[in-house]
């Protein structure tokens, strides 16, 4: 059996980790500092966010060496020995890398630009423009604009999906797709065991690239994903990506916003030899609106995830409620300041009882919140500072209400510093960060939730054993079961072990569906289990 099939993830984002050197950025060191806490916690394998270099206009999605550690993250030799020890704890690597476009800073893409006899003019995707239009009408649906940018050496356009300085690299091109087996391969040499394969659903490209439909009623473009977001063509790129690949079990994970379930047997179904496992973002990706109750907001999820639980057998998502580029998980599915620990916890429970792989974003441990900057000139994250610009300065919208949005949405909520304690820059540094801690960081810490018994951390570290010992909790199957609006219950069923998950994911009691006559695996509120009411933010697992 795969050693991923039972693996607990734990997500890291290397400049907010820990900064062992005192330069205001997390580095590897400082990973390697706070192992020991990992190891308590009871993760298995660490999922590292970009540390190649990188001019770090997007957190490091923005590559312009593959072959390179960032200097503000370390060097190989402390790549190196944070190998070795994670070796030594008996724990596995994945690296996270963007393969779909490089920064334009590349050396790939300086030579590319020169001229259309270069070498590596083919590494990116250059078309001739329409007269004095981008070569189509495809429109960035993730940072606006057009997805046609030209430069100053020739006329030609190259395409970029998401900013202009990071171009797409041309999948098509053979020279490509062996330059990227070969750096797969250098770090699978080095000793990772897996790679978390950024956007890897946009490779393929529509051939020809044609214009998007255009909306009758606005006269604008639609958002042209339809021609390569899960494109039939990025599935060859892959499987020959993986064929070239020599290691034992290197576990391969895609992102792949907007799969179908069609779709995630073709990149996923061990029979197609292709990814491992994939991403889908159906859940996360869904929000409460304004005015919504919790309980409505609650059920539209719960649709969503459990059609997900319900997936073909053989495919092995990964199950996760917060990354790099979302919410923190209490703040958008919890309540974070009555009932912060509560709802944290009840999390906990849901994510490590569900079928999946999980994936634990780092602070979320602690029940870490969103920051909630109240200016701002404090966010750092491109995607914050586009929307500012547009919406505030260029489409006049009151800050206030604009920053209302933000405080929901930006990635800066889950990029911020963990707060370690509740010293001078919640003991992440000795020096400001570039983002600040949350105001809460006094309160909010992993020196106090370590300090306390029924702290977050400990739940998570009670949950984590558990699915550990419980077979039924990581292949049970998994049958959906009925319940008040706003609670989350499921059965998983493992030869003869039979378990029922309940959760309240509301501030408001709510009826068990359970007899009493079960045996109570875990709770998250003692001793509470016989009690035919679920109280606010309880989650219990028992044995039938
Ligand atoms: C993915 C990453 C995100 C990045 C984008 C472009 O969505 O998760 O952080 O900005 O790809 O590489």
């Amino acid at each position: 059996m795969s050693w991923w099939k039972d693996t607990v993830i734990y997500e890291i984002y290397p400049e907010s980790f820990y900064d062992a050197n005192g330069d205001g950025v997390g580095d590897l060191v400082g990973i390697r500092a706070k192992l020991p806490e990992l190891v308590r916690l009871g993760v298995e394998t660490l999922w590292i966010c970009p540390i190649f270099s990188s001019p770090m206009k997007d957190g490091g999605y923005d590559v312009s060496d593959y072959f390179g550690i960032r200097e503000s993250v370390g060097t190989f030799e402390e790549f190196d020995a944070l190998v070795a020890e994670l070796k030594e704890q008996n724990m596995r690597l994945i690296l996270d890398i963007p393969i779909n476009h490089t920064s334009d800073s590349h050396h790939w893409f300086q030579q590319s630009k020169v001229s259309e006899a270069n070498p590596y003019r083919d590494y990116y995707i250059w078309r001739a423009g329409k007269g004095e239009f981008p070569p189509n009408n495809w429109i960035s649906s993730k940072v606006g604009g057009s997805c046609w940018a030209q430069t100053e050496e020739t006329e030609a356009y190259y395409l970029h999906l998401y900013s202009d300085w990071q171009p797409d690299l041309n999948w098509e091109n053979p020279a490509v797709r062996s330059a990227m087996a070969q750096v797969l391969q250098f770090w699978i040499d080095r000793g990772v065991d897996g790679f978390r394969l950024d956007v890897i659903n946009k490779i393929g490209k529509e051939p020809g690239l044609p214009d998007a439909n255009v909306d009758p009623e606005t006269g604008e473009p639609f958002f042209p994903e339809p021609y390569f977001q899960n494109h039939p063509l990025s599935h060859g790129y892959i499987q020959e990506l993986r064929s070239r690949l020599k290691g034992e079990e290197i576990f391969l994970i895609g992102q792949t916003q907007g799969v179908s379930e069609l779709e995630a047997y073709q990149y996923a179904a061990p029979v197609r030899k292709e990814l491992d496992s994939f991403l889908q973002f159906e859940a996360t990706d869904f929000r409460k609106t304004e005015g919504q109750s919790q309980e409505a907001f609650i059920e539209g999820w719960k649709e969503k995830l459990f059609r997900w639980q319900r997936i073909d057998e053989c495919l092995s998502a990964m199950i996760f409620f917060g990354s790099h580029d979302l919410s923190r998980t209490v703040s958008h599915y919890g309540e974070d300041v009555t009932y912060r620990r509560e709802s944290s916890k009840a999390l906990a429970l849901l994510l490590l009882s569900l079928r999946g792989i999980p994936v634990i974003y780092m602070g979320e441990e602690i029940g870490m919140t969103n920051a909630r900057y109240r200016d701002f000139s404090k966010y750092q994250d491109i995607r914050t500072r586009l929307t500012y610009q547009r919406r505030v300065l260029e489409g006049g919208e009151p800050e206030e209400e604009v920053l209302r949005e933000i405080w929901e949405t930006s990635r800066d909520n889950a990029r911020y510093p963990i707060h370690w304690n509740a010293g001078n820059n919640a003991g992440f540094s000795e020096v400001k960060p570039r983002l600040s801690p949350a105001s809460n960081y006094r309160q909010v810490n992993v020196e106090s939730e370590r300090r306390e018994e029924d702290s977050v951390l400990t739940f998570y570290r009670k949950m984590i054993n558990l699915r550990r010992s419980e077979m039924v909790l990581r292949r049970g199957t998994f049958h959906p079961l009925k319940s008040e609006p706003g609670v989350i219950s499921f059965e998983r069923v493992w030869e003869s072990r039979r378990v029922v998950v309940e959760v309240n994911l509301t501030h408001t009691p709510k009826k068990s569906g359970l007899t009493g006559s079960e045996k109570s695996l875990i709770t998250t509120h003692s001793n509470s289990w016989m009690q035919p009411t679920l109280a606010a933010y309880e989650g219990r697992i028992l044995v039938i």
